[in-house]
């Protein structure tokens, strides 16, 4: 398996600012990206923003701006976004940058001379939200857009066309036959099948070109014309990955290994962009991963109905790293979820205040009052070696396949572990008896603590470090991480002097606003 990795977000529009949908997908990549990192892997993690949909020079004018003065306002709102989350994404891209121009039409101008762009008239029905083409049937009854409850724009055009149909077949062999090697791995398997069966079905070919308005990529076989939103937004991966400027770049990252996003567009990442980079010579993404969608307690987050939180106000009552953790674990990755603040808080309080916070503080104090902080060593039991050892291979393993919910309860479980250990051990009637087993229950609570800090570090990167900061332990927790995930479970053993560990997770009774 190779060494490297590149990992991508959706490139998010800019005509909303960042809300916890968007920080959802782009935490759920960072947490990838740090995981890959610690175990030695050289990572490449792109995000950005989308900002030539058709709507931008409306909202400008409105806010009194040129468009380009606008997106670079809502760009800056996003980066502030990621920064206050801990994003360590390795280039923020933006559509209006000056490689990507070049890489559209770099991409454009190939397609178009290998023969799969010609010029068409398009006539349908727009809708501006989704900046994509609706067929009648599907409308809802009353003839709106069934997302958002629009009518959608009738649209008459003359218009660029990119052949899609023609690669059907090989789209549905790679798609399909899991021992191609150039396989692109669709996941979760039922959306999988859901693309194979649309794609059974017969595809279109689609309209990707606009008459110019002045605010888009121009094409290059006609000046007249702009690219389709979507078309100019998939290239950003190209771009991000050193296309066409940097050809060398480009050989060592391409293809992308994992593109992220939720299930609403995960055609256009699945059929639409693969058949792309085949029309352009390029290899197709190896793996498209589309969690779900979650709403806000039972409704769709929209700024209409006033409903969305901004990751910031996640952050203020939480703290960073609490929030992250939340917000990629509070149900299945992959599956539709629920996000209300009443579970927030009951999450908060259980997996954290509770199970982690509480471990931490009772092991500190027991070798605070039992050893004065000089805590004497004891190998690890071999029972403990052996569940610690399975519990990391299934964590790996877990975050290998995005099932981030899985990786998350496997620190809950380790931590678990340790805590009915403190009850059936009762290390305070051990010291009393003076007995010797003391040293070893106390050795093996400051090894689970370490070896849930190695899992939770990729999610909460600060309260992790804090928690094996706690045991003394005289390596650094991604050192230590990486020793573990090459199979080194003696790597989590405590250091000599362990320390009083910071209030991590403090209970917090101050409702989230209600916006
Ligand atoms: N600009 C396009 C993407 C182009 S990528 C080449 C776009 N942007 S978007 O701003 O609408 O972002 C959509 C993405 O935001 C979803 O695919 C998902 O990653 C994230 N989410 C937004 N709201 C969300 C939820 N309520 N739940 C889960 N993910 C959410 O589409």
């Amino acid at each position: 398996m190779s060494d490297r990795r590149y990992i991508t977000t959706p490139i998010y529009y800019v005509n909303d600012k960042p809300h916890i949908g968007h920080a959802y997908t782009t935490v759920a990549a960072d947490v990838l990206a740090r995981f890959w990192r610690i175990s030695g892997r050289k990572v490449l993690f792109l995000t950005g923003t989308d900002e030539h949909a058709t709507k931008i020079p409306a909202a400008a004018a409105a806010a009194g701006k040129s468009s380009k003065e606008f997106c670079d306002g809502m760009a800056a709102e996003f980066k502030k976004a990621w920064a206050a989350l801990g994003i360590t994404h390795d280039r923020f891209i933006r559509t209006t940058d000056p490689d990507h121009i070049a890489a559209v039409g770099d991409i454009l101008t190939r397609l178009h001379a290998a023969g799969h762009i010609y010029k068409g008239v398009y006539e349908g029905l727009y809708c501006a939200s989704c900046e994509k083409f609706l067929s009648e049937s599907e409308l809802t009854p009353d003839g709106l857009c069934p997302d958002h409850a629009r009518a959608p724009e009738k649209y008459s055009q003359e218009n660029y066309f990119f052949r899609l149909s023609g690669f059907r077949d090989r789209l549905l062999e790679l798609i399909s036959d899991a021992s191609s090697p150039d396989r692109i791995e669709v996941l979760p398997e039922e959306r999988r099948n859901e693309i194979i069966g649309k794609l059974k079905v017969g595809l279109d070919d689609i309209s990707i070109s606009r008459a110019a308005t002045g605010w888009g990529v121009t094409l290059p076989f006609d000046k007249s014309q702009t690219a389709y939103v979507w078309v100019d937004a998939l290239i950003n991966y190209a771009t991000g990955a050193g296309w066409p400027l940097s050809p060398e770049k480009f050989a060592e990252w391409w293809p992308a290994d994992c593109h992220l996003m939720a299930k609403d567009i995960l055609w256009f990442h699945s059929v639409i962009w693969p058949a792309i980079l085949l029309g352009a010579g390029f290899k197709t993404p190896r793996r498209v991963f589309a969690h779900g969608f979650f709403t806000l307690d039972g409704a769709k987050m929209s700024k209409t109905r006033g409903n969305v939180i901004a990751p910031s106000e996640l952050i203020e009552r939480y703290g960073v790293d609490a929030a992250r953790y939340l917000l990629v674990t509070l149900f299945p990755f992959g599956t539709d979820g629920d996000v209300s603040r009443t579970e927030l808080d009951r999450r908060y309080n259980s997996d954290l205040a509770n199970n982690a916070g509480n471990l931490l503080n009772r092991t500190a104090a027991m070798s605070e009052k039992y050893f004065g902080s000089v805590l004497p060593a004891a190998p690890m039991t071999a029972g403990l070696k052996e569940f610690l050892s399975s519990r990391m291979a299934e964590y790996r393993c877990a975050v290998e396949s995005v099932r981030l919910h899985a990786a998350a309860s496997v620190a809950r479980d380790i931590m678990d572990n340790a805590n009915r250990m403190v009850q059936i051990e009762a290390p305070w009637a051990l010291f009393k008896e003076k007995n010797p087993r003391l040293i070893t229950v106390v050795n093996s609570l400051f090894s689970s603590i370490n070896a849930a800090a190695v899992c939770l570090r990729p999610f909460m990167p600060s309260a992790a470090a804090a928690m094996w900061t706690a045991s003394g332990s005289p390596i650094g927790v991604d050192e230590g991480a990486a020793k573990v995930f090459a199979g080194d479970i003696s790597a989590l053993a405590p250091g000599a002097t362990t320390a009083r560990p910071p209030a991590l997770f403090p209970r917090n009774a101050s409702p989230l606003s209600r916006k």
